[in-house]
């Protein structure tokens, strides 16, 4: 694990934060669709186990991770302050899959946006494009680093399910019509399980190539506890923290 100072730690809104590093040593070599392990110092911070999370992106010298606070790691990482020290380990799991046609729908269920900005970021121009960003969330505050993503030229369709920011619904009815229209030819999603579990089944209906980034607990994050097991459609598991994260919808049961 690498140590490494926080460079910032910023409330985006109740409950998502934006953690800002410095990028050096094997940070450099992370690729989009890969994630790190954050690991608190201070014993006052109980979890023994570091924490996974997606890189949000990476540029003008800095690595941004996007993170909710969900539980006691999320909230000890959330009381983190400029200048002190965290341990970094990564970067682990595969890059996002290569096979990607475009049109490409991006379908992120709140936080799940989060490793949309780094593979955006090394994406290349006539490719975004092509690239549209399905965004939903419960309401307009969770919905968050909008004016970055706009910033990438891409078209962005917005969903909130109290109607307080883009169409009142779930972000999946969104996808479904676009799907239904032929307007997609790849989806790339992250989210809440519900929602990834509805985005495979649409993915099986339309029969459209997709690819979901999905979570589990994650102890080692690097192969020796087999902890993180998602089960394959074929038999056996897959290990997420090595085969995954990001795995084809149609090779899993969720
Ligand atoms: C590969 C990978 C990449 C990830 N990237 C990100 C990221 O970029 N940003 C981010 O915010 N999170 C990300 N996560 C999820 C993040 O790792 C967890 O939210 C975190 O480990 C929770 O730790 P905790 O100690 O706060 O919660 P815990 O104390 O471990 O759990 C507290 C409660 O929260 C629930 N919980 C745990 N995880 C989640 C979750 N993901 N969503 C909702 N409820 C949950 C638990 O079931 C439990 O009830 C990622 C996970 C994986 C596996
Ligand atoms: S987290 Fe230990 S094997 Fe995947």
């Amino acid at each position: 694990m690498e140590k490494i100072k926080v460079l910032r730690n910023l409330r985006l809104s109740e409950r998502i934060y934006l953690l800002e590093l410095p990028k050096k040593g094997s940070l450099l070599d992370i690729k989009p669709g890969q994630f790190l392990k954050i690991k608190l110092h201070d014993l006052r911070y109980d979890p023994l186990f570091p924490r996974p999370f997606t890189v949000h992106s990476l540029e003008e010298g800095t690595l941004k991770i996007l993170y909710q606070v969900v539980g006691r790691g999320t909230l000890a990482l959330s009381r983190i302050s400029q200048g002190e020290e965290i341990s970094v380990l990564g970067p682990l799991g595969r890059p996002y899959p290569e096979d990607l046609d475009f049109p490409l729908a991006l379908c992120a269920g709140g936080v799940g946006v989060a490793g949309f900005g780094f593979f955006l970021e090394r994406l290349k121009e006539e490719l975004r494009k092509k690239t549209i960003l399905y965004y939903g969330a419960k309401t307009s505050q969770d919905l968050v680093r909008l004016d970055y993503f706009k910033a990438f030229g891409i078209e962005i369709k917005l969903t909130t399910e109290d109607g307080t920011l883009g169409e009142k619904g779930f972000v999946t009815d969104l996808l479904e019509r676009d799907m239904r229209d032929g307007k997609i030819k790849t989806i790339l999603s992250c989210g809440p399980m519900p929602m990834l579990k509805v985005v495979k089944e649409l993915s099986e209906k339309y029969g459209i190539k997709t690819y979901l980034s999905l979570e589990t607990f994650m102890a080692c994050g690097t192969g020796f506890c087999k902890g993180c097991v998602i089960k394959k459609k074929d038999g056996g598991y897959f290990h997420l923290c090595e085969d995954g994260p990001t795995l084809s919808a149609w090779e899993v049961i969720l």
